[in-house]
């Protein structure tokens, strides 16, 4: 490449990459996050990364998942992102601080939204859906200090919903199979709000609302995460963008690209990585 070709590269990079927005999860969980923040930031670039070669997260030792974590924060921030969204709960209970530590730019994490289920629930009996390495974390034990009050909170790791939202299988009866084995006991014991308190969930939710009842309180904190996002990246002095949504996986592409379209409602284009 000439140098004027270079210079040329480097300034259309730098285009690219003034307003962007890095979100990272152990796979397709994450696009959760990344829907709730395009629809609150229309106008920036989004690049997506789904750590798919090392999926799921939640039951790995938390060192693994603090190294992987890392690789994928600082891959995101080489590739420009002005702001990295860690779009999962696992990872952000074992790595937000040490990417906050470890990353020139802000840091945006996630938790299970205990708070807005304890003042949502009227029987008193709250029920979190999520992953083992959440459920274990030291975070999550601060959250139910802080918030749990004289509510009774029941936790329940579901790791196969995991599976079955990376598999693309969003009404497979074996799906829905799982769903009711998890909500029927809890719905028998009067438990009357749901925290999906794993990215991947969501994806879930017709399921999950269906077997639930309507009576059933759903607590999704994606919303939350993209205002505080969006709070982020305008004090990051983002501007308007050109809307663009790149995706990559460290996974087969061609595996992830089937399940991510199902997901996603329409196929993205999906760049593989080596991290
Ligand atoms: N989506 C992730 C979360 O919010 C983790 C799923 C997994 O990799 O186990 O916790």
């Amino acid at each position: 490449m000439s140098i004027a070709q270079n210079a040329k590269f480097c300034i259309l990079h730098f285009a690219f990459c003034i307003d962007m927005i890095g979100i990272f999860d152990s796979g397709l969980g994450g696009l959760s996050v990344l829907r709730a923040v395009r629809s609150l930031l229309p106008n920036h670039d989004l690049l997506y990364l789904a750590d798919s070669a090392y999926c799921p997260y939640g039951t790995r030792p938390q060192a693994e998942v603090q190294a992987r974590s890392l690789a994928c924060g600082r891959w995101l921030v080489e590739r420009g992102a002005a702001v990295v969204v860690i779009a999962c709960n696992t990872a952000t209970s074992a790595a937000a601080d040490l990417l906050r530590a470890n990353l020139p730019v802000p840091v945006v994490g996630m938790e299970p939204g205990l708070k807005p289920a304890i003042t949502a629930t009227r029987s008193g009996q709250v029920a979190v859906l999520a992953t083992n390495g959440t459920l274990r974390g030291e975070r999550f034990a601060r959250l139910m200090e802080r918030f749990a009050g004289g509510a009774q909170v029941v936790t329940v790791a579901c790791p196969d919903l995991v599976d079955y939202v990376e598999a693309g299988d969003l009404t497979d009866p074996q799906a829905r199979a799982a769903v009711e084995r998890y909500l029927t006991p809890l719905r028998a014991q009067g438990v009357d709000t749901i925290v999906l308190g794993c990215t991947h969930f969501p994806f879930l939710l017709p399921l999950i609302a269906d077997i639930a009842g309507p009576e059933t309180v759903i607590i999704d904190t994606g919303y939350a995460v993209a205002a505080q996002v969006a709070r982020v990246a305008e004090s990051a002095g983002d501007g308007p963008g050109k809307r663009g949504l790149h995706c990559a996986t460290t996974g087969d592409p061609a595996e992830v690209a089937g399940s991510l379209a199902r997901v996603w409602g329409q196929p993205l284009p999906l760049e593989h990585i080596d991290l």
